[in-house]
């Protein structure tokens, strides 16, 4: 899988703490990597990160991004060769109410990351920065977005990821040009898999409300959102990362879309159906549609086929694999309460073996 390039390797992933960072965490250790973790603290109660018990098994560090001196210090003492840049305040809602904190934790944070991997450059070989696909300029359109549409973003939080993604892209071309560090950035939707708990998400939401036996009250059943396993872009950096292990690798100062199939367009409604039918005697969910006569926006689709040509990445479940994925763990973890690690572990090797099946060019080491 990706070629062994991890095997053995010091990697360094800002926003451990979280989501999507555990599930990377977890991942590099079963690949044979040596991870270090910067974040600024644990995110929710319960946290993936406390169930997995990642604290002792990784070099942890507590610190804040913006904290320049700090993070320069942990990576002059760790020497990744990889940095997987994540740490962010990655929530829509929060940008409203705290919107200077959100474009300085995005901005200034990715910017920190970008002035280590330069001043480190004869230590770190490998960047991937982690933005969004809400860094690009909404115009509803209703095909997907490109690499080079127009960056933009009307709440804060978006754009925050569309000043990240310039940031970056300076950076790329003013000093990593020739030999290493390779650096590129990356944009995927949101994702949906076991170990949320973050607010204003819909399935952390719904396993709350239902663990403590309540329905959940649902204002947009109708909503379609693009559904994909928090695994599916997690194969992408992993892949575009291993891909810039190489020297002047054709990959590096590029940006890449993670996106689900187009033809995954599920609502909500028929979300929590599936959820309700992989977990036992669910207390259900209240249609609280109100039709206020406003058309939603166009659903902000990725086009993905540059990854799916230049990196030959493919999302590898459909929607039911997803739900089963995502439900089983939460089910476990509130019902079985087999060991989380174990579980998580078991998920990724299911999935990287599906991968195999399918023929995702990552998964076979060619
Ligand atoms: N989850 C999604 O659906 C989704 C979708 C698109 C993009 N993203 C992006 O992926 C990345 C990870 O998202 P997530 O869902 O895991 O979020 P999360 O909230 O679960 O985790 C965020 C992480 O960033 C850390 N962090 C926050 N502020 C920090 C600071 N000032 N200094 C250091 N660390 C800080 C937190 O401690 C945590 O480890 C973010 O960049 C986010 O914008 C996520």
């Amino acid at each position: 899988m990706f070629n062994d390039i991890y095997k053995n390797k010091r990697v360094l992933v800002t926003g451990h703490t979280g989501f999507k960072g555990t599930w990377l965490t977890t991942w590099l250790l079963n690949l044979g990597a040596e991870v270090a973790g910067y974040s600024i603290s644990v995110p929710t109660t319960p946290s993936h990160f406390d169930v997995l018990q990642l604290e002792d098994k990784i070099q942890h560090h507590f610190g804040d991004i913006r904290d320049y001196k700090h993070l320069l210090k942990v990576c002059q003492d760790f020497k990744p060769e990889f940095i997987f840049h994540l740490a962010a305040q990655p929530l829509v809602r929060d940008s409203y109410e705290n919107p200077r904190e959100t474009f300085d934790v995005n901005m200034i944070g990715t910017l920190n990351v970008l002035e280590v991997i330069r001043q480190l450059k004869e230590v770190v070989k490998v960047g991937v920065i982690i933005t969004s696909d809400k860094c690009y300029d909404n115009v509803e359109w209703v095909y997907g977005y490109r690499e080079d549409d127009r960056l933009g973003g009307e709440d804060p939080y978006s754009g925050s990821k569309g000043a990240a993604e310039i940031i970056t892209k300076s950076y790329m071309h003013s000093f990593f040009k020739q030999g290493f560090p390779n650096v590129c950035s990356t944009r995927a939707g949101n994702v949906i898999g076991g170990g949320d708990w973050a607010k204003d998400r819909i399935v952390p939401d719904i396993v709350r409300s239902w663990s403590e036996n309540n329905p959940v009250e649902i204002r947009s059943p109708y909503s379609t959102r693009p559904w994909q396993h928090v695994l599916e872009p997690l194969g992408g950096y992993l892949c575009v990362g291993a891909k810039l292990y190489e020297e002047n690798s054709e990959h590096r100062n590029q940006a890449y879309n993670f996106g689900p199939d187009a033809k995954v367009n599920k609502n909500v409604g028929e979300l929590i159906d599936e959820m309700e039918q992989r977990w036992d005697n669910s207390p259900g969910w209240i249609n609280k549609y109100i039709d206020d006569g406003k058309k939603e926006a166009n659903l902000l689709k990725l086009c993905c086929d540059k990854a799916n040509i230049n990196l030959e990445w493919h999302p590898v479940m459909g929607f039911e694999e997803t739900m089963d994925f995502t439900m089983s763990w939460y089910t476990n973890f509130y019902f079985d309460k087999k060991s989380v690690f174990e579980f998580t572990n078991n998920q990724i090797n299911l999935y990287t073996s599906k991968a195999k099946e399918r023929g995702i060019k990552w998964s076979l080491n060619e």
